[in-house]
């Protein structure tokens, strides 16, 4: 417990508290989540320290802020590392501006740093959590990059020129083009097959995968699995590339049915030619569905830009950055590999 000015910080589990945290939450959201959600988010790996949720209570006693760090597996230089992933960062509008936000940010700092000193802290901060964080010591490392390949311009075009004809007669041979950048990356003996329940032999791929000098999340089954598979409101689909016959690459999208788009949170494969292979035919099938536009997003230095770059996908500008922190230094040293799946959603 630590005191300032009347407002003082603490620091609790999740058990028990999951109301309080779901009102704090959602007022301080556009949209509001369910107590089914929180438990999802909340769970974690078997040998993880538990949540640490941190308040912001004001003098009355009254919890007016909050933060969490879930400790979730990452690989740190092929070492799976447990590291604290903040989320839920909420105060309540009528005490922002006045420095409580770092106050409390501070307080989870210093706590993480004397309880977790070997567990990593990382988060993808709103622009108001980002310059909270950075005053208390947080680095930026890097930014989220949206990649997009627009695989039916009609729908844009139609708007500037007014005329479907003719947004149509222009749309067709710009996706002639994608069409034609897929086609070198595709292998004949090369196969992709989607499925939306949960697949063990995918989730086994990943621990064949090569290592990698880098902070990523972990891709192992279980966390796959709860990512994914588990999660309360949202499709996932698992692309399992297959190559001869064998497991070479995973990949993870939802499709957004009103947007007619694709979004990819996690790709993964034995070497950059079943990389490239697998994002073809996901380009293919997307073109095959008819959708919009194929997305993903990378962190700034990730290898599968090229990759992206070289299928027709456009950087368009950055919505978010990461950030570290680490009491013995490795997290700010370290290259960190940021895709959509990093994401508390
Ligand atoms: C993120 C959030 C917790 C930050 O809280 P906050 O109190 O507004 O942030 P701060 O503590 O940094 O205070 C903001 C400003 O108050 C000013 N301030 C006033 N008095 C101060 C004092 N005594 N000490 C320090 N700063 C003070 C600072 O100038 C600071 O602005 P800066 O950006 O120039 O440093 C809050 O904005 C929030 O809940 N936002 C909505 C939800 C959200 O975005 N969550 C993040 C999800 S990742």
């Amino acid at each position: 417990m630590t005191d300032h000015g009347g407002f003082s910080c603490a620091v609790t589990g999740f058990e028990g508290l999951q109301e309080e945290i779901l009102r704090l939450r959602n007022a301080n959201r556009e949209r509001p989540e369910t107590l089914d959600y929180l438990s999802w988010r909340y769970r974690s790996v078997a040998d993880a320290p538990e949540p640490r949720v941190f308040w912001l209570l004001q003098p009355t006693g009254e919890r007016v802020g909050m933060a969490s760090a879930i400790f979730r597996p990452y690989r740190i230089n092929n070492q799976r590392v447990l590291t604290a992933v903040i989320g839920d960062i909420s105060l309540d509008a009528r005490w922002r501006g006045r420095g409580l936000g770092q106050m409390l940010l501070r307080f989870m700092t210093q706590h993480l740093d004397e309880h977790f000193p070997r567990q990593p802290a990382f988060v993808i901060p709103t622009e108001a959590a980002r310059r909270a964080l950075t005053n208390v010591g947080w680095l930026t490392p890097g930014s989220l990059i949206p990649y997009v390949c627009v695989l039916d311009a009609t729908r844009y075009l139609r708007t500037t020129l007014r005329s479907p004809r003719l947004a149509a007669a222009i749309a067709r041979p710009l996706q002639d083009v994608v069409r034609a950048l897929t086609r070198p990356r595709i292998p004949r003996d090369g196969a992709l097959f989607l499925s939306n329940a949960r697949d063990d032999s995918a989730f086994e791929l990943v621990g064949a995968l090569p290592p990698q000098e880098c902070a990523m999340r972990d891709l192992g089954p279980d966390e796959l699995n709860w990512r994914y598979a588990q999660h309360p409101h949202s499709n996932f689909v698992f692309g399992r590339f297959y190559r001869a016959g064998a497991l070479c690459g995973l990949v993870v999208f939802e499709d957004d049915v009103l947007a007619q788009a694709c979004t990819i949170y996690d790709l993964a494969a034995r070497n950059a030619g079943d990389l490239g292979a697998l994002l073809a035919l996901l380009v293919r099938r997307s073109l095959a569905a008819e959708l919009t536009s194929l997305r993903m997003a990378v962190d700034n230095r990730h290898p599968t830009r090229s990759l992206l770059r070289g299928l027709g996908f456009v950087a368009r500008r950055v919505d978010s950055v990461f950030q570290v922190h680490s009491s013995n230094g490795v997290a700010e040293k370290i290259a960190w590999r940021v895709t959509q799946g990093d994401k508390d959603t």
